[in-house]
Parts: C-alpha cells; structure tokens; sequence
C-alpha cells in the first residue's frame, strides 16, 4: 500500500548574533547601500564560535519538530540531513544529529545530503520515498548550515561573504491516510556541466580535475608527482586563501531566473494546478532579487511568496526549512494550504516539492 507523507511537526533555530552590512563593511570593502541593493539583505546571523555547530543548531530545530509532531527523538526512524557545512568532512553531520538526540543504539539511519541549495528539497523528497513505501513511520529531514566557520572575511571573498548566514529548519514526516493532504509531488533535476561556476574545491582530492573541465591552469602547490599524498590541502592553498567557495554571481543568477519557474510550473503541471492555485510560495532564499523575478514571472501576489533573506542571508540547505516554519508560525501556511518549496543552487541542482497542508 502507498501512503503519503505529510509534515507533521516543524521547527527552525537561527543562533542570537546578528551581523549587519554595516558590521561586515568594517573588515571589508562593501557597503550596506551595495549589498542591500543587490541582494536585499540587511543582516544575518552566525553561531557562536566554539560552542555552535551545524549539528547543534539541527538538534535544536529537530527538538522542535518533534515536540510539535508530538513524538520523541527515539521514535526517529531515519534521518536525511542536508548540509554543505558539515562539522566534520566524514562522518556527516546525520550520525552527529543522532547522537546530540540520543538515538544512539543504531535504531534509525541517518544519511547526509550534498545538494547545497536544493538539498532541503532533495532531503524532503527523500524522506518522502520511505514514508510512501511504508519503509518508516517518523524521518526527520533536515537542512542546517553553520557558513560564517568557512568564509573569507577580506575584501578577496566580499562577493560571496555578504550573502550567507547561519541557522538550522527541521520536518518530522509521517504518513498520512488522508487523501488530498501532504506531500503531493517533488520534482528533482542536475546537470554538472558548470559545476565549477558555483564551487568550493579546496580541499578536495581532485588533482587535475579541475583543470580539465575549466581550462584554467593553477597552482596549487602540489608535490612532484612521484611522492605520496598532500594533493587533497597544500600549505600554497592555505597561505593564499584558496580554501574559500568561489562563486560566477551573474552567471548563477542569470540561471536561476529560468530554472526556479521551470521547476515550479513542472510541478503544478503535473498535477493540474497554475501558479494562481498556491497559497505560498517558500523560494530559497539566495537573494531578493532573484525571488522577486521569480514572483513576477509567475504573476505571484506579494502574499503568495514569503521571503526571509533580509534577516538572515542565503543559509543554503537551511533557508527553506526556517523560512517554511516561519510561515507557519505567522499562520501564513495553514491546514489546506497548498504550499510550494523550489530552489536553485551550486552543482548546478534545483527542485520543488508541491504540499497540501
Ligand atoms: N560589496 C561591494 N562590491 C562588491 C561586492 C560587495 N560585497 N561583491 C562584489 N562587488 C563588486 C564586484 O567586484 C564588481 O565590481 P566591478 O564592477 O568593479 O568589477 C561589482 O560589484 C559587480 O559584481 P557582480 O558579481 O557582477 O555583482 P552582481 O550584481 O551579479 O551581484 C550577487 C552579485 C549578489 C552574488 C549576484 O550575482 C547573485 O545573487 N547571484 C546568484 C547567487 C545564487 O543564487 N547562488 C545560488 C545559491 S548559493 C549555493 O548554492 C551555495
């Protein structure tokens, strides 16, 4: 038997500390007017050092979502954690999670997703596949990224710094035996072939990799070739600041304004709907602008789209998810609803997933 999934409880946790365009201006070259103008965000939050983590801020999320699906973290049957900041490079931040709520008798798996912007979509859609097979009962989906650890703070990574923030949004799906409720549809698409436009590749094993697929020639400051090892983090790469994500603004942008609409209208077409049928459309948020075009391509009403960034930056993996819970927090998103998630990002991946609340 088939069964569909519905959210059943929903949780978001942002750390206390706001950094605003001003406080970013004073150690780098930027300006509130230029970051404000060009991607609508007036600040962001980010962890505390050496106490937060990716992981903690997902625990505090999940907490929530449990509460609220009225169930305990042992009644998890799997986790599917979505994050491109990961406290560890292995294990993932899933085993992580499990620990921080105590499931730690091996009762649930747990899988980490590295799908960047769209991984909360991917996640979702995931989880959604065990619930509809009757697989588990409870999945926990989560996205949560901690990027104010990794980013570059001089003026070099002003571009790319700007944008991002902190912060952690968590789902219990369960199955619902109800026949026009939950998750309707998700719609899931990659193509790698600009991988390197929107990518951090250091460290990484990848050798000449990169230089095949881009052209470009760097130094890296690899080893001769005959020793062993030290390709995956040269001392060249941490002397001269190559340990940093790297980002072709335009060039991601210009593709997003065309894949957020395509991926959305696949969805309502799939089921019959148009883009007047959704009560809220949840973009990710990776700049105003680009949900803007978004909302307007698709002749959405201001109160059909909800929009965060301006408080908290591109969060990544997490950004659907807080801004979702926020949603439904405000009582924009209530039982009926018919609700559409969709994001665009880095692989370059993108998606959307069609709810009926
Ligand atoms: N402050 C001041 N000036 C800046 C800053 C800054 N923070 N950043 C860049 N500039 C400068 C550039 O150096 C450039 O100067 P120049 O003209 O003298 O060369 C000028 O501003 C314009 O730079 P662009 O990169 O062309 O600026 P753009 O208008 O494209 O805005 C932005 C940049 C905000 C990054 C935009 O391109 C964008 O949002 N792109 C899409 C991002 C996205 O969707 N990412 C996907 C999700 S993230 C993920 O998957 C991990």
């Amino acid at each position: 038997m088939l069964f569909r999934s519905k959210i059943a409880g929903i949780g978001h946790y942002v750390p206390e500390r706001i950094v605003t365009n001003d406080d970013l201006s004073k150690v780098m070259d930027t300006t509130d007017e230029w970051i404000q103008e060009r991607t609508g965000i007036q600040e962001r939050r980010y962890g505390k050092k050496h106490e937060e983590t990716t992981t903690t801020m997902a625990a505090v999320a999940a907490r929530i979502a449990c509460e609220r699906a009225g169930i305990s973290p042992q009644e998890i049957d799997f986790i599917v954690f979505a994050t491109l900041s990961p406290d560890y490079y292995f294990p993932g931040c899933g085993v992580l999670l499990q620990r921080e709520l105590g499931i730690t008798k091996g009762e649930a798996g747990a899988v980490d997703i590295r799908n960047q912007c769209s991984g909360f979509i991917y996640a979702l859609s995931i989880g959604d596949q065990f619930i509809k097979t009757g697989t588990y009962k409870n999945v926990l989906v989560v996205g949560a990224e901690m990027h104010s650890m990794g980013l570059d703070f001089s003026s070099r990574g002003r571009n790319v710094t700007v944008i991002f923030g902190d912060g952690a949004g968590a789902v219990i799906l369960q199955p619902t035996g109800h026949a026009t409720q939950g998750i309707l549809t998700t719609k899931l698409h990659s193509d790698g072939t600009y991988a390197e436009k929107l990518a951090f590749i250091n460290p990484g094993a990848h050798g000449g990799y990169h230089k095949k697929h881009t052209g470009e020639d760097i130094d890296y400051g690899y080893p001769p070739s005959d020793t062993y090892g030290e390709i995956f983090l040269t001392p060249k790469m941490v002397a001269e600041g190559m340990t940093y994500p790297n980002m072709e603004g335009q060039f991601v942008f210009k593709l997003a304004i065309q894949k957020f609409p395509e991926v959305i209208k696949e969805a309502l077409d799939s089921l019959g709907y148009k883009p007047s049928d959704i009560d809220m459309l949840i973009p990710h948020q990776a700049n105003l602008r680009i949900s803007q075009m978004v909302q307007r391509l698709l002749g959405l009403r201001d109160d059909q789209v909800w929009n965060n960034i301006q408080k908290f930056g591109n969060t990544t993996a997490a950004s659907v998810p807080i801004a979702l819970c926020e949603a439904w927090e405000a009582g924009k998103v209530k039982e009926g609803d018919l609700v559409c998630l969709a994001a665009f990002g880095s692989g370059f991946t993108w998606g959307s997933a069609l709810i009926r609340f």
